[in-house]
């Protein structure tokens, strides 16, 4: 028998959940994003629940092949264009869309030998200061793509830094559009934080949205919103069984470190599931944890393999017990893998990407 440990994606709610999405998007294309494997949900596994997007947004072209492996024929958008000037062949032969966000990108394509035009958004960077041209500069980067003969459709294109939070959008948003208001092209602007808060701007939807969280389930502005508050569904379960159970008296401790010490009697279980399986180390006594599908808490260190819990709440549970690390139980209850990244001090993004090779993982269809 393998460890018990498994994660499970769900297609049903990635069907939701980009069903949500669209719905707060009502007149825009969606581009789903499944950069970093689909955050780390498999590109082929996520596939089937995401087929009804738009089109799909990612980063490395090998991705990009997996997915026009699959069958896909619509748009593919690479997120930071090319890295190479050798990628712009592959571009041509598998139709990929691709951002350009700085001038040696548009060499690449001025000296590129094509027969088909490519599509390109061209990137500002309006404020969050990573990719793309300064607004002051992006005028005479579009004006020297349109001269190109390689080029066919130029779309425009920017990032929010602060869409999930109380700076909000709107200077960002400003900018783009003071820079770009007479240019022709479709526009790209929102991530998922945008797309939930702030699409009611038609401006802000633009013609194509891109979430990524969202999809997958976990809030993009946590923990100023839950996931019942945007009717998110979790999209990947963690979970896996008990496989020991220990009598604690008053001040044993359990673990590394001897970091939790029991203040009376208490019944602890030991969970198959551990930071090599992706579980974050920085959880600690308190981070929730649902076991028989019951809340209950983490107690100790989280070692490689295990992670112990309190097993009051759960009395009847034994070895061979479920426990739900985050995601749905067998019998429907639901942890957010929000809270389990905030016990970790860290985002959902960091947990669902971190999922760990050694962890089995099946889609369930729903
Ligand atoms: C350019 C770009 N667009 C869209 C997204 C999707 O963002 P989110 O997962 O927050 O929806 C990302 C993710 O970082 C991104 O880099």
């Amino acid at each position: 028998m393998p460890r018990p440990i498994q994660a499970t994606i769900h297609a049903d709610a990635l069907k939701a959940n980009l069903a949500r999405v669209r719905n707060a998007a009502i007149d825009a294309r969606v581009w789903a994003v499944v950069k970093a494997n689909a955050y780390g949900h498999g590109i082929e596994r996520a596939f089937e629940g995401l087929r009804g997007a738009d089109g799909f947004a990612l980063l490395d072209l090998n991705e990009a092949e997996r997915v026009r492996a699959l069958g896909w024929r619509g748009p593919i958008l690479l997120l930071e264009g090319v890295f190479d000037a050798r990628d712009l062949e592959l571009c041509s032969r598998l139709d990929l869309w691709h951002t350009v966000h700085c001038d040696e990108q548009i060499d690449m394509l001025a000296a590129h030998k094509t027969q088909s035009g490519h599509r390109v958004f061209l990137k500002m960077n309006s404020g969050m200061n990573r990719l793309g041209f300064k607004p002051q500069r992006f005028r005479s980067a579009w004006t020297r793509l349109d001269a190109l003969p390689q080029v066919e459709e130029i779309s425009l294109m920017t990032h929010f830094s602060d869409a999930d939070g109380a700076k909000g959008i709107s200077a960002q948003m400003e900018e783009f559009e003071r820079v770009t208001q007479d240019l022709p092209g479709e526009r790209t602007v929102a991530n998922s934080a945008a797309t939930l808060r702030h699409a009611a701007s038609s401006a802000v939807r633009g013609d194509w949205v891109r979430p990524g969280i969202a999809v997958y389930g976990s809030v993009p502005d946590f923990p100023e919103h839950d996931a019942a508050h945007w009717a998110l569904q979790p999209a990947m379960t963690l979970s896996s069984r008990l496989i020991g159970v220990q009598e604690l008296s008053a001040g044993d401790t359990v673990g590394y470190g001897s970091n939790f010490s029991a203040s009376g009697p208490l019944r602890i279980g030991v969970v198959a599931c551990g930071y090599a399986d992706g579980y974050p180390r920085h959880c600690n006594t308190g981070t929730p944890i649902l076991v028989n599908g019951v809340r209950t808490r983490m107690v100790g260190r989280v070692s490689m393999d295990m992670v112990t819990v309190d097993l009051t709440p759960v009395p009847a549970a034994g070895i061979g017990s479920e426990v739900t690390l985050w995601g749905r139980s067998s019998g429907g209850a639901v942890l957010s893998i929000d809270e389990v990244a905030q016990a970790a001090g860290t985002v959902g993004y960091e947990l669902m990407c971190a999922l760990a090779l050694r962890v089995p993982v099946v889609v369930h269809e729903g």
